[in-house]
């Protein structure tokens, strides 16, 4: 039962610090480079499709499980699923709950803090007059990448990475509405006015303009021409659910942990629809007019298709910038890296308040204590995600926690809603106190829909064949030559395909092999150790009582 009785301040601010969750980086640096490495205007409708029969219906059951949860005192994925059936193995799947936010936490506000330097560096001057070149050496120099060692020590990036923690663990401290709803109510704003200005920045821009090349519109153009071949590509599929996923914070467990903070009769199914359209328009109209344009502009559409990636936020944007004469280019480091910044913390901020509750409610542990623990663990995750970067260990915390999880949790969490809770339970959930009427068709989606559209992203990631080529893998297997797996299926992942040489040690030095299987272990450790201390935590309850 609850120890703590927060709640939020206000409507406004429920909605701006779940869309501040849902709004992060992943809007402004991993949509961009997705819609371009799936074909542009190829992806739109695959993803558009994934946010209404997946997304949505996931936000109203993720909202629905959070505030039935919160009923009962729970804040917490564990207590929520313990409190959807009678099975004891239900609160086992609240584990995910808990691991996908610390995990993610880890890598997470590494990368925020790389933003919060770029802020300080775009104010002091440090990119002008430099080529691009220099702007992306400066990158590797920053992480401590490229130079053979293994290792990367680089103090400023740890530095920095220090600051944006314990910025998150002070707002964290000052509790539900004056910490977090208080951040998304002054980071939400300014990260859409910064966003505006650089899209309109960005969308003027013609070729011959402040050494631009081309007009803006080419990169718009190629992200907004849809293609309907792309519909039967299940490559194209996967990668826009994908996204959607990420960009919603779907299958974490924060979703739930603020609902949970609702009361009984407040709504859902508008402050969820709510959220999740703010976040599509920060991600759609924002994220997709600022880098992609921008880059397009000065280097063109090819060199974007070959080049693009969540690094380019970082390694090439500074640069164009310059472009614009110092002040503005200032202006615009700051807008950029600022925006990055507040997106990033409102999110991580909601993957620390999970796990607080979690040792609020169940170990009565006060609000400062459960800070620290939560920071310490984050802390201690983060370690190899800064100090191995370049070894593999950021991209194993990114693929178990933040891609492959999410998509587990949310499978589980679609059956158990409406098969083990019962949909009608569930509809009458998702629609009490409901400021608007949904329509009824959701209810079947939800049924039916929702999961089966999850079990084939499940499965087609499990078995994503070579170069997303399923025709081809199709034939291949039943022409008897077997199944081509792709190196980054999750099969191909755990067996470590695509790399040649597997031994631990080369030449007495660590390989990155050694750092991939040794971050998967401690991912596995610290996922059973989080369903040790539920085991740990429901025994405690049981004698007690
Ligand atoms: N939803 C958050 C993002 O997009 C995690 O970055």
């Amino acid at each position: 039962m609850s120890a703590h009785k927060e709640r939020w301040g206000t409507r406004v601010g429920l909605v701006l610090a779940m869309a501040g969750n849902a709004v992060g980086l992943g809007n402004f640096l991993r949509f961009p480079a997705q819609a371009v490495q799936n074909g542009g205007g190829a992806f739109i409708i695959p993803y558009l499709v994934s946010f209404l029969l997946m997304g949505i219906p996931l936000l109203w059951i993720e909202w629905a499980i959070g505030r039935h949860g919160g009923k009962y005192g729970y804040h917490h994925a564990p207590g929520m699923f313990d409190a959807m059936g009678k099975s004891k193995l239900l609160k086992y799947f609240g584990i995910f709950g808990l691991f996908n936010n610390l995990a993610i936490a880890a890598y997470y506000c590494y990368i925020e803090s790389w933003t919060l330097s770029y802020v300080w560096h775009s104010i002091s001057g440090a990119f002008s007059g430099k080529t691009a070149e220099q702007v992306s050496m400066f990158f590797s120099q920053y992480l401590d990448i490229g130079t053979g060692k293994f290792f990367n020590v680089a103090p400023e990036a740890f530095i920095f990475f220090l600051i944006t923690l314990g910025l998150n663990l002070w707002i964290l401290s000052r509790g539900l509405s004056r910490g977090v709803e208080m951040a998304s109510r002054i980071g939400m704003p300014i990260l859409i006015l910064f966003g505006i200005f650089l899209a309109i920045r960005a969308l003027t821009l013609h070729a011959g303009d402040q050494g631009a090349v081309y007009d803006s519109s080419v990169g718009m153009n190629f992200l907004w021409t849809p293609q309907f071949d792309s519909l039967s590509n299940p490559k194209v599929w996967l990668a826009a659910a994908g996204q959607i996923f990420f960009t919603l914070s779907l299958g974490m467990g924060s979703i739930h942990c603020y609902a949970a903070y609702l009361r009984e009769k407040d709504d859902i199914a508008l402050n969820a629809a709510s959220a999740g359209w703010l976040n599509e328009f920060v991600e759609v109209l924002l994220g997709g007019s600022i880098i992609i344009p921008i880059a397009v502009a000065y280097l063109g559409l090819d060199w974007i298709k070959a080049n693009v990636g969540f690094e380019m936020g970082f390694r090439t944007m500074p640069t164009l910038f310059q472009n614009w004469g110092p002040i503005l280019a200032a202006l615009a480091g700051v807008a950029w890296f600022g925006l990055l910044f507040f997106a990033g913390i409102t999110s991580s901020l909601a993957m620390g308040q999970p796990v607080m509750a979690f040792l609020q409610d169940e170990f009565k542990t006060t609000r400062n204590r459960s800070v620290i623990i939560f920071g310490a663990v984050t802390f201690l995750l983060a370690l190899p995600c800064v100090f191995l970067y370049e070894e593999g260990a950021f991209n194993e915390f990114d693929y178990w926690a933040g891609t492959f999880s999410l998509v587990v949790f949310a499978l589980a969490e679609s059956i158990i809603f409406s098969w083990v809770f019962g949909i009608d339970k569930g509809w009458e959930e998702i629609n009490r106190g409901a400021d608007i009427k949904i329509p009824r068709f959701f209810k079947f989606v939800i049924k039916y829909v929702t999961p089966l559209f999850l079990l084939a992203v499940f499965i087609g990631s499990t078995i994503k064949p070579a170069d997303g080529e399923w025709t081809a893998a199709l034939q291949s297997f039943f022409s008897g030559n077997g199944w081509p797996l792709a190196v980054d299926s999750v099969i191909g992942t755990i067996f470590n395909l695509g790399i040649a040489d597997t031994r631990w040690f080369i030449d007495g030095i660590p390989s990155n092999v050694f750092v991939i299987d040794m971050t998967r272990i401690l991912i596995l450790f610290t996922f059973v150790g989080i369903g040790a201390t539920i085991y740990y935590a429901w025994k405690r309850k049981r004698t007690v009582a």
